[in-house]
């Protein structure tokens, strides 16, 4: 039986994306940087189902009805834009904990928007699989190439200029490693589409986080094409700091990180001061992404892997563009 496979990597955000200008076709309010994590991805299958109602499996498991909901919700999307009506199986699974602040969405719908375009034979471009992939989650435009990526916000209302650059590809800084520690697995209480419109429409400072985080992005920009890794560790530290404050004034307030998840930053903090090149970001979830060079990896690894609270550790370089597995 045909089938299409797709493999697609996480991306992580060092520039947010938080809010929407529009909620049916998931266009932002601002611009966004992310890098790709090359041990985090997820691997989603295409095939016509036999019955004729859909199938998703996930991890090798029938998922479970809120799992499933985001995809069948994408599906009726794909389904109005190009006319297909066939019944679907699809598998998906991950390299890593779903729904925890690990961007899964993203590596989820960017897999599957490729393996969809391949198995219709769609022909579709990389930019338009990524405008195909952002309606299932904003972020997982940004995991169809890999590499360091801007999402440009655009501004007309049909969201034509809402579309992703490649900055720099996953052989641009490949003395960078990212270590992702995971202090929680379980699934976030408020996931990112709630909390981020909660947060436009309570926060104080969301607009003016907003503005000033927008006049950042050529800073990033330049930061990463010049691998000045001091200038891309400020501007990601003070983008984060900021975005703490937005959540922290949402109403009710949004508390994704844990006492483990400040553990683990007061730790990063001290070993930044003792000289060592390092700085982190979080999603909205508890684990923690450290950016760092590989020679100082292991000094990194050996420091946190005292902190009682690590369930587990995972290295990774700057992931690859999105492909299909044969
Ligand atoms: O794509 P979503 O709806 O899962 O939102 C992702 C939001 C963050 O991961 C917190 C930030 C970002 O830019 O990826």
């Amino acid at each position: 039986m045909k089938t299409s496979t797709a493999r697609a990597y996480a991306n992580i955000a060092l520039c947010k994306y938080w809010g929407k200008r529009d909620t049916i076709l998931q266009l932002p309010t601002k611009s966004s940087i992310s890098v790709g994590v090359s041990a985090l991805f997820s691997e989603t299958t295409v095939q016509r189902h036999a019955d004729n109602h859909d199938r998703i499996l996930f991890n090798g498991s029938l998922a479970l009805e809120s799992d499933a909901a985001p995809i069948y919700a994408f599906l009726i999307i794909f389904r109005n834009e190009f006319g297909i009506h066939d019944p679907l199986f699809i598998s998906t699974r991950n390299s890593f904990c779903h729904a925890a602040g690990l961007a899964s969405s993203a590596s989820g719908f960017a897999a599957l928007a490729l393996a969809l375009n391949s198995f219709f034979g769609l022909n579709l471009l990389p930019q338009q699989i990524a405008q195909l992939a952002r309606r299932g989650s904003g972020s997982a435009c940004r995991s169809i190439k890999g590499g360091f990526m801007y999402w440009e916000k655009g501004i007309r209302a049909d969201g034509t200029d809402s579309v992703v650059h490649q900055i720099a590809s996953s052989y641009h800084w490949p003395e960078l490693c990212i270590l992702t520690v995971l202090v929680d697995s379980h699934k976030k209480s408020v996931s990112s589409r709630s909390g981020m419109q909660l947060s436009m429409n309570t926060s104080p400072h969301y607009n003016s986080w907003v503005n000033k985080s927008e006049m950042t992005i050529p800073l990033f920009i330049e930061a990463i094409q010049k691998k000045d890794f001091k200038s891309l560790a400020q501007l990601t530290n003070d983008e984060w700091t900021s975005w703490q404050q937005v959540l922290a004034t949402t109403r009710p307030p949004l508390h994704y990180s844990q006492p483990s998840t400040y553990k683990i930053i007061t730790c990063i903090d001290e070993l930044q001061s003792s000289g060592i090149d390092c700085f982190y970001t979080t999603d909205a979830g508890a684990n923690v992404h450290i950016f760092s060079l590989k020679e100082h990896a292991q000094t990194i690894v050996a420091t946190l892997e005292k902190l009682e609270t690590i369930q587990s550790l995972i290295v990774s370089t700057i992931a690859s563009d999105a492909y299909l597995v044969e």
